[in-house]
């Protein structure tokens, strides 16, 4: 029985590839036919069509509903906890022992933070390991703490809500943080061993769908800390430089925006470059 659709022509990948750069912003100048395919092909054969039928269903979709599904396939979700510990490290080390001292000195009763392009949760959750004492520090002032994290991927979002991980998925973290953070079901029967994380820690965080190409993002306030690590990799240049103006937009006087250590070499017209891939809004 066949059980894989034809691969897209050179016009049908065409149309794809305008699809994803003008939807998500994604660059898919260099080939990504074969990925193209290896996402897509399963779907296309349960729902009985080739490439053209499916570009023309995705444009009719009214409901978003396969949208929604095709954005699921075509974004690259990889993440896991503490993703390049040094980015950790230098929060803990110069952003933490800061923002406790204007707590005690009650020159602050606010702290944000957002993970943008949260995935599955594995970023989002790593910060707030690392400032749940600040949190501790906040809990007389309503909403004194809170993380944003976004993604476009509604079904890494659902994992993300969560926060059920497995053996492998908490290689990076350490035993402290394990026993402090987690809920730890051993394996029993046909059942994996799993990690959920404590209502203490998803309580701070607010899960959201977002899209970066969206012209106006609903959200109402200013951000202390932004991590934006592995996601404007993969886009287009000038969509990037846009999404970086409008993420410091969104940052608080003296707030940083963090980009993954291999995302360097960029310049954004409004904020200082303090390290390769860390920048700071300075008024
Ligand atoms: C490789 S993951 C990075 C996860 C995490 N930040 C990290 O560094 O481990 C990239 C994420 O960006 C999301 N993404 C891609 N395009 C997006 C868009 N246009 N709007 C919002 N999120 C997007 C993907 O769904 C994916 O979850």
């Amino acid at each position: 029985m066949q059980s894989s659709v034809r691969k897209p022509t050179d016009e049908q990948y065409a149309k794809f590839k305008a699809l994803v750069e003008n939807q998500l912003g994604l660059d898919w100048s260099k080939e990504k036919k074969y990925l193209l395919h290896g996402r897509l092909n399963t779907r296309l054969f349960e729902l009985g069509i080739n490439y053209d039928e499916y570009y023309e269903l995705l444009i009719k979709d009214r409901s978003n509903r396969e949208i929604e599904l095709f954005y699921n396939f075509v974004t690259t979700n990889k993440t896991e906890f503490y993703r390049e510990p040094a980015v950790f490290n230098w929060i803990r080390e110069n952003i933490i022992p800061a923002l406790r001292e204007e707590i005690v000195n009650g020159l602050r009763e606010k702290i944000r933070f957002w993970s943008a392009g949260c995935s599955t949760g594995e970023e989002a959750y790593s910060l707030s390991f690392e400032t749940q004492a600040l949190a501790g520090m906040l809990s007389d002032v309503s909403n004194g703490y809170k993380i944003l994290a976004t993604d476009i991927n509604t079904q890494a979002l659902v994992a993300a809500h969560k926060g059920i991980y497995n053996q492998e998925d908490i290689k990076n973290v350490s035993h402290p943080i394990l026993n402090k953070y987690f809920i730890h079901t051993p394996s029993s029967g046909n059942m994996i061993t799993t990690y959920m994380i404590k209502d203490l820690i998803k309580n701070l965080i607010q899960f959201r769908i977002l899209n970066f190409l969206d012209k106006n993002y609903p959200i109402a306030t200013n951000f202390d800390i932004i991590l934006c690590r592995n996601v404007l990799y993969y886009f287009k240049d000038d969509v990037r430089e846009k999404i970086f103006e409008k993420l410091i937009d969104y940052l608080s006087p003296g707030g940083y925006l963090i980009l993954s250590g291999t995302e360097t070499g960029h310049r954004i017209k409004s904020a200082t470059k303090i390290r390769p891939n860390i920048f700071k809004k300075t008024h």
